[in-house]
């Protein structure tokens, strides 16, 4: 299974193993630098997928210091390169957009509960012209940053999302701003062209967001216009406080798998190809993401394909 191709609208990608996000903090002032085109070149061959770290859509979204930016089209150079790179292993990129929110290191941080609808607007532009620009720098497609406790990750959780007017309150509202984002990502972006969420799809808080409603905010998002749903957790980040399985996050990706019909991927604490293997056969989703361990070991997805070759 690991081995099988798998079309995503227009592109088909090689296997079923996705690089995850992961900052390197690597950035030359927000742009790309050789020391990261190396970085991913070597993770690329064997990977069927790579959704490239998160990069700012505007300055006051910025995470950390040298975090990558798609904030301006002086950046587009150097994803072209990077992207370029990816290609030539036979993998795909994907360019993960992300706001920090309160999040953010920036003096301008905004807190959802303050911000005025202005201010909402803006970040939603700011998503669709880093869109715009992840097409040109040569990217399959973006993903939609949704998680880990960032700006709209922070609109899903009721445990952060205090907002009286159409934005807080019910699941319909709290979701609204990812839904209008994704609708006008692909009114920009055509229709073939991949857009992905990183969806957080689950605290594990008392306050916080609730299993019964993935379903719901799952084949909203689809109907959005979402290509591809990519699971992990909310406010609790990329861990779950109660486990520490391969396959962390499996429960919240079977509930996405069974409520849509596009790809899902599950990401967390995966490290061997027969656990990553079980996971795909067992239904738990559709591409499974190798994070720390391609840290470690940039030819993981080379050894992971060559055992399972052996095995079979
Ligand atoms: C150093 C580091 C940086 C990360 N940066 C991001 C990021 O930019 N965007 C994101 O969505 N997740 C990020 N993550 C989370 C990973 O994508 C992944 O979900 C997490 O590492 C769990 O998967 P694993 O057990 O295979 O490593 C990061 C994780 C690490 C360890």
């Amino acid at each position: 299974m690991l081995n099988t191709a798998l079309k995503i609208k227009n592109i088909t990608i090689p296997n079923r193993i996705m690089m995850p996000p992961m900052a390197r903090e690597l950035s030359d002032e927000g742009k790309v630098s050789d020391a990261l085109i190396e970085y991913y070149a070597k993770r690329a061959e064997g990977t069927g997928l790579i959704i490239v770290e998160h990069e700012y859509v505007s300055p006051e979204g910025i995470a950390s210091p040298k975090q990558l930016s798609m904030a301006d089209d002086s950046v587009i150079d150097g994803f072209r390169k990077l992207t370029d790179a990816i290609h030539s292993k036979g993998s795909f990129a994907i360019a993960q957009l992300n706001h920090a929110g309160i999040e953010s290191i920036s003096h301008n941080k905004l807190n959802l509960n303050e911000m005025t609808l202005d201010e909402i607007d803006h970040v939603k532009e700011s998503f669709v012209k880093a869109a715009v620009r992840s097409k040109k720098a040569g990217f399959d497609g973006v993903e939609i940053h949704a998680a880990h406790g960032y700006f709209l990750s922070q609109f899903y959780s009721p445990y952060t999302n205090k907002r009286t007017d159409d934005y807080g309150g019910t699941l319909e509202n709290r979701i609204r701003l990812h839904n209008e984002i994704i609708a006008d990502v692909r009114e920009a972006v055509g229709e073939d062209y991949v857009i992905a969420i990183r969806f957080g799809a689950y605290d594990y808080l008392e306050g916080g967001s609730k299993l019964e409603d993935i379903p719901i905010a799952v084949e909203s998002f689809v109907k959005s216009g979402a290509d591809l749903i990519d699971i992990s957790g909310g406010l609790c980040r990329y861990v779950n406080p109660n486990s520490k399985e391969p396959g962390y996050f499996r429960q919240l990706s079977k509930i996405a798998k069974d409520s849509c019909d596009v790809p899902v991927i599950l990401t967390g604490g995966v490290k061997k190809a027969k656990d990553a293997e079980n996971l795909l056969n067992e239904g738990f989703c559709d591409l499974i993401g190798i994070g720390r361990a391609l840290l470690m070991d940039a030819e993981w997805s080379k050894k992971a394909l060559k055992y399972l070759e052996n095995v079979q």
